[in-house]
């Protein structure tokens, strides 16, 4: 099959989420199983056209936009053996951020138009449009009322990759810009929700799907909804859950050159001199107590407030153990860790900062690994810190859930889990997690089962291929 797949960011090109590590693994996934799978994307200021040998290829296309025609260009590379179609317009792209942008709507709306203006001059034309979250969903809406373009009547998968990201617009905007309004009544929620991104691409896709199976379920209800679920309740049967996988060649342990000394499932030793290497850039004396490591961005989703509580509380109670967290975000988790950091400042060490080569050694130095995400619609760190043999302490949410078993629930356990969003439910985790840590054959047990589990893309791949085979069907099916 010919996917087209239509993302903002895509790893190594540009990355702030996720997302970008699904863009630059799986189409490599689809490509492996013998499709024809090519990115495309906006041509982002950050972006090493250069480095990746980028040339432009279609040097005009016209965008129609409420100002009049502009021009956009597409240039063509292969980053990592993935052909990617980048979209150049200088006013648009060429920004000091991916998002936060004041015109951000505008900017994503701009980039689906161009990918459907330039789409008829690629000389190639898919079979299968992939779009991935609220800004590459615009391409559904347009298409959904441009009978006449020539991919109107491509099938369409649209991936959400965190529901609660919306990119909702006024009404204003939607009127300039010809957007389909809908039937907020027919749809189940309100006019002004309808009014997203997110909505018009889970009304006009043939097939939605989100990063796991147990975020898939979540998101039909009002706690993890937000907002959308009478509208995902009415497109249940087209709603499907995929659980992201990771690069195992990319996150090996038994290869990875930031790693200080290598190591795998069958021979723990290189993991000592890693975990030493950890605690002496932490500024931390050599010590068997037990390392909780996080790697995280520290917004309300991932409950960095939670970790600190839990960690307050177990310090308070004499617990030997040593914290110490990667990540920036927001001031006032920034301030809260700070502020646990000051008064156990031999057991808890920050690193405020983005810092990719750090976080390899925390996944392979850490015993413990933290993510008490509020919600997760898949997540990425825990598979990561579970190849290198950190064991995850997580919420029992989204893809959270479907991929950390409990230890203490069943044989196959490789970490541990918690119900409630709160530090004391964490705690509790915690405490289960540190009593098995004392039990050093059962510890290692558990680190191998993380260690050996198959967490690739090799099976994940096959469900696309499966929702695109899906997606025909229903597109056969379009009135
Ligand atoms: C978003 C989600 C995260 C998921 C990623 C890739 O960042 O928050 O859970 O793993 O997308 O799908």
């Amino acid at each position: 099959m010919k996917i087209l797949f239509v993302t903002v960011e895509m790893a190594p090109l540009v990355k702030v989420g996720g997302l970008a590590d699904v863009a630059g693994s799986l189409p490599r996934a689809l490509i492996a199983l013998g499709h024809d799978v090519r990115v495309i994307m906006p041509m982002h200021e950050d972006i090493d056209t250069a480095r990746y040998g980028f040339r432009a290829t279609v040097p005009e296309v016209t965008v129609g936009t409420p100002r009049g025609p502009e021009q956009a260009a597409v240039w063509e590379g292969q980053p990592g053996g993935i052909p990617v179609y980048l979209i150049q317009q200088s006013d648009m792209f060429e920004r000091p951020q991916v998002y936060g942008e004041p015109d951000d709507h505008q900017r994503w709306l701009f980039f689906c138009d161009a990918v459907l203006a330039a789409a008829p001059r690629l000389g190639w034309q898919p079979d299968i449009l992939h779009l991935n979250d609220w800004h590459a969903a615009f391409v559904a809406a347009r298409l959904h009322t441009d009978a006449g373009h020539p991919l109107a009547r491509t099938p369409v998968v649209y991936t959400i990759h965190n529901l609660a990201l919306k990119g909702e617009f006024d009404e204003p905007f939607a009127v300039v810009n010809d957007l389909p309004a809908g039937d907020h009544a027919a749809a189940g929620v309100s006019a002004e929700l309808l009014r997203s991104g997110m909505a018009l691409g889970i009304l006009h896709s043939d097939v939605l799907n989100t990063v796991s199976p147990t975020y898939a379920r979540e998101i039909l209800t009002p706690e993890f909804g937000a907002g959308l679920e009478p509208l995902l309740q009415r497109r249940q049967h087209d709603l499907y859950g995929v659980l992201n996988g990771i690069d195992y060649e990319e996150y090996n342990p038994a290869t990875d050159t930031r790693l200080p000394a290598t190591f795998h499932a069958g021979d723990l030793s290189g993991r000592k001199t890693v975990r030493a290497a950890l605690l002496a850039s932490a500024g931390m004396d050599p010590t068997e107590a037990p390392i909780l490591g996080v790697v995280n961005r520290l917004f309300w989703q991932k409950g960095a407030d939670i970790a600190v509580d839990a960690v307050q509380e177990l310090l308070a109670e004499g617990a030997d153990l040593r914290f110490i967290l990667l990540g920036t975000g927001d001031v006032p988790y920034h301030e809260q860790l700070e502020s646990l950091a000051n008064r156990y400042p031999q057991r808890v060490a920050l690193f405020l900062r983005f810092d990719p080569d750090l976080a390899q050694v925390i996944y392979g130095g850490s015993d413990l690994f933290l993510m008490p995400s509020r919600y997760e619609p898949c997540g990425l760190g825990q598979m990561i810190a579970m190849r290198y043999g950190a064991v995850p302490v997580v919420r029992r949410t989204g893809g959270l859930s479907d991929t950390v078993p409990d230890a203490d629930a069943t044989s196959e356990g490789r970490g541990f889990c918690f119900e409630a969003p709160e530090g004391t439910a964490l705690a509790g985790a915690l405490r289960r997690a540190l009593a098995a840590y004392r039990q050093k054959e059962r510890w290692l047990a558990i680190q191998q089962r993380g260690m050996r589990a198959d967490l690739s893309w090799t099976e994940t791949a096959g469900h696309y291929v499966n929702l695109y085979l899906a997606a025909q069907d229903r597109a056969a099916r379009r009135a």
